[in-house]
């Protein structure tokens, strides 16, 4: 059962939850001055913000999906065991039965699992076709002298578009270039489901097959990066006409199925914290084994809790659920509407785990070099209170010479984690987005003030180049009087 099943006597498209809420958080609404102030002590960086003054917080889905009765519940009968641990055994059974891999080794996170990848396979002049990057992927890859391939079609790069597998890899490109840079130079490739940072767009089974096959045919090991592998699985079973009236676990299979090593991060797959790597074949396992103990903790915890352990193993088999897997991309979906309904440049179709707006668009006034996707967060929750995450050229790395490098796509992305939000709430975001579209002469632009080496995104500062954020203050008070 998934909400979409769910039809309304006026006819109107409603996401309907299907869950009810019996734990709930306070939120802060502070006033748009404080917020001002609180975005120059952020460096104009929604990293740093704190959410005491944050209302709703879309930064991003890891590690802040709402957790399931029965995921509490089985925190509290953890086996806190340094090795043999009954709750690892329970994990180990859950990926077994929901990812069908034999071999699971833990890791704290996502980036964890790509650390232990790159320092296994990557050397210097090593290539790594993919169908796109994710920021940790990239970054783990390149500090070991490696060098990756966006192998993409061009339709994933037409933000506004119909096309329903925009995640899709470029298979001719991909035969090409492996055929070009020679098999011996390239020791995987890397499916990621659902590319984040082209707004959330999957793959179909039809085309992870293809690339299995040349996978084969050139003998190179298939990667995927599972993290959003329940939301990519869930468009294929509504978007894919082979797979409409398969289940949601059976999809999963196939889609691990086709891969020789699966990796997640169990923050986003399963609602919890953790991550993890998963094949069926030996020697990968033999071959990363001992890399385990040596950054993440012994085999049977892998750097993750006991308790978060046991709450990730119900968390997998809740990826088999269509009432909590549907949930999100319905969610993102009602908000693209609503939003495109005002004439916001959205990225369509709607994708998974947030909605994305088209900053470059939006901010067609902003160069590049004046980050449109960063200043459109920060003038974003300067007049919401609504945290979303610049994933635009900020989130780019500089090039091997020091040199900006900018980003294909500049996107404000408002994430919509599972089961948080209400639908108020969501119409709250589209009606902010609405008056800033309206007003978006106002927002000028960002320089950086200071840019750490590494994953700069995340600890940078920035600030504006003029006084637009207290233009755009006034502007709103001007609107909307005294109101929050
Ligand atoms: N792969 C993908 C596709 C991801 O989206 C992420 C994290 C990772 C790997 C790394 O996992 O955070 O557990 O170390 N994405 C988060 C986001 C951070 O906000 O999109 P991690």
């Amino acid at each position: 059962m998934s909400n979409s099943q769910v039809k309304f006597y006026s006819g109107e498209n409603i996401p309907l939850e299907l869950h009810k809420t019996r734990i709930v958080q306070k939120l802060h609404l502070v006033p748009i001055e404080r917020r001002l102030e609180a975005l120059n002590e952020a460096g104009y960086n929604t990293f740093g913000l704190k959410t005491t003054d944050i209302f709703l917080d879309m930064l991003t889905d890891s590690g802040t999906n709402a957790m399931s009765d029965d995921q509490l519940s089985s925190m509290m009968r953890s086996d806190d065991a340094y090795a043999g641990s009954q709750s690892f055994i329970r994990l180990h059974k859950a990926v077994e039965e929901v990812l069908d891999k034999k071999y699971y080794l833990p890791v704290h996170q996502g980036r964890a699992a790509e650390n232990i990848l790159a320092y296994a396979y990557v050397r210097k002049g090593s290539l790594i076709p993919m169908n796109y990057h994710f920021t940790t992927a990239l970054a783990h890859i390149t500090e070991r002298g490696g060098q990756i391939a966006e192998l993409l079609y061009p339709e994933a790069y037409v933000l506004k578009s119909a096309h329903p597998f925009k995640g899709n890899m470029n298979l001719e490109a991909l035969e090409e270039y492996i055929q070009k840079h020679g098999k011996r130079n390239i020791p995987y490739i890397r499916m990621e489901a659902s590319t984040n940072l082209i707004g959330g767009q999957p793959f179909s089974i039809e085309n992870l097959r293809a690339v299995r096959a040349i996978a084969d045919k050139y003998a190179i090991r298939l990667v995927l990066d599972a993290s959003l592998l329940g939301e990519n699985a869930y468009l294929v079973q509504q978007r894919e006409e082979e797979f409409k009236n398969t289940s949601l676990a059976e999809i999963i299979k196939i889609m691990t199925g086709l891969a020789d090593l699966v990796y997640f991060s169990a923050r986003k797959l399963s609602s919890s914290r953790g991550g993890g790597i998963c094949t069926n074949d030996e020697s990968i396992y033999k071959e990363l084994e001992s890399l385990v103990p040596l950054f993440e903790g012994f085999l049977t915890y892998g750097g993750i809790s006991i308790r978060e352990i046991e709450a990730m193993a119900v968390g997998l088999y809740e990826t088999q659920d269509e009432t909590i897997i549907s949930q999100s991309p319905t969610f993102i979906a009602y908000l693209v509407n609503e939003a495109e309904k005002k004439g916001v440049p959205m990225v369509t179709p709607a994708g998974v785990l947030g909605a994305h707006i088209n900053a470059m668009e939006f901010c067609s006034h902003l160069p590049q070099t004046l980050y449109p996707a960063g200043s459109l967060a920060a003038a974003y929750f300067l007049i919401s209170g609504v945290r979303g995450m610049e994933r635009g050229s900020i989130s780019n790395q500089r090039d091997e010479y020091g040199n900006e490098t900018y980003a294909d796509m500049e996107l404000l992305r408002l994430a919509v984690p599972r089961r948080v939000f209400t639908l108020s709430q969501i119409l709250y975001v589209a009606d902010r987005l609405a008056w800033l579209y309206d007003n978006r002469e106002l927002i000028g632009g960002l320089k950086f003030v200071y840019e750490p080496p590494v994953l700069r995104f995340f600890m940078g500062r920035l600030a504006p180049v003029s006084d637009w954020p207290q233009k755009l203050l006034a502007k709103f008070r001007k609107d909307f009087g005294d109101s929050l």
